[in-house]
């Protein structure tokens, strides 16, 4: 296991380094590496907000990145942080999906940070899981045209599948892709049953941003915690860029972190390193 070995300004304990153009930051735990991500996005968001101008987030559901959506909820009622120059982009809904059901991200998303903060609903994007399926590709279109209408993504937060998702852009996926409807990895489908009451009740679809909607962020924070998460972490940072792992196509994008805690970082191994800091 990777000890923390350094200390930052903040005093939380991380080791970082660079292996394939990913910046590596591994936190002792997942609170600080939450806080650390929801601390450089309150920070871009205020700089918007003082040049007058919208702050523009893509992001990212699951398991992952609820402590940073509740770190923010906690800035926005204890420091002030407004939301009302933030424009989202979600990367991903099931599909078929009604926004009112529990399984929705739509629902996910109102629940866990937008009911909580002032961001006007106008500014809330999140692919429509109702849409008729011969619409799906001028929908998908459409959720394109507008991320570029709104100036691109300047934040792109993710988390990682045990596949090497991101979105729910699956082995196989190729790096120019865009929003698009996509076929679920079994995988995938099996880490999500237990929240649809078992297999044979999970999509099999999804509509998501592609890789190379992902790739056009300007910065790209993913998050990745547990002991679960390790083998496809270090694959993704340390492997050859490959379709059989979406995650390796952000090597080289030029600002993207892999944020981790110690569980997620222990199969890395920092020693191959490009650079040290
Ligand atoms: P999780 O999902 O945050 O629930 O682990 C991550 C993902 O599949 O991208």
């Amino acid at each position: 296991m990777i000890q923390p070995t350094e200390k930052n300004d903040d005093n939380d304990d991380i080791v970082q380094w660079v292996r394939n153009g990913i910046a590596v930051r591994v936190f002792g735990e997942a609170a600080d590496a939450s806080n650390s991500v929801a601390a450089e996005i309150a920070s871009l968001i205020r700089q918007r907000a003082d040049d007058g101008e919208q702050c523009i987030l893509g992001l990212a559901t699951g398991s992952t990145p609820v402590r940073v959506y509740r770190e923010l909820i906690r800035l926005h009622r204890e420091e002030n942080l407004s939301m009302k120059n933030v424009v989202t982009f979600n990367l991903d809904e099931y599909f078929p999906m009604k926004p009112n059901a529990a399984q929705s991200y739509v629902r996910f998303m109102n629940e866990q940070l937008f009911d909580h903060v002032d961001i006007s609903p106008d500014n809330i994007h999140i692919p429509d899981g109702t849409v008729t399926p011969d619409r799906v590709t001028e929908y998908c279109q459409q959720y394109e045209d507008a991320i570029d209408t709104a100036g691109g993504i300047d934040l792109q937060l993710l988390g990682i599948g045990r596949t090497g998702h991101v979105g729910f852009n699956e082995p196989g996926s190729e790096q120019a892709s865009t929003t698009r409807l996509v076929r679920l990895c079994e995988i995938t489908r099996t880490d999500a049953a237990k929240d649809f009451g078992g297999l044979e009740k999970t999509p099999q679809l999804a509509i998501t941003m592609g890789v190379g909607t992902i790739l056009r962020s300007r910065r790209i924070r993913l998050l990745a915690f547990g002991e679960h998460k390790s083998a496809i972490v270090e694959r993704s940072v340390q492997g050859a860029i490959s379709d059989s792992v979406p995650a390796t196509y952000l090597h080289d994008h030029g600002n993207v972190e892999f944020v981790l805690d110690s569980a997620a970082a222990s199969k890395l191994n920092p020693s191959t390193a490009d650079v040290s800091h």
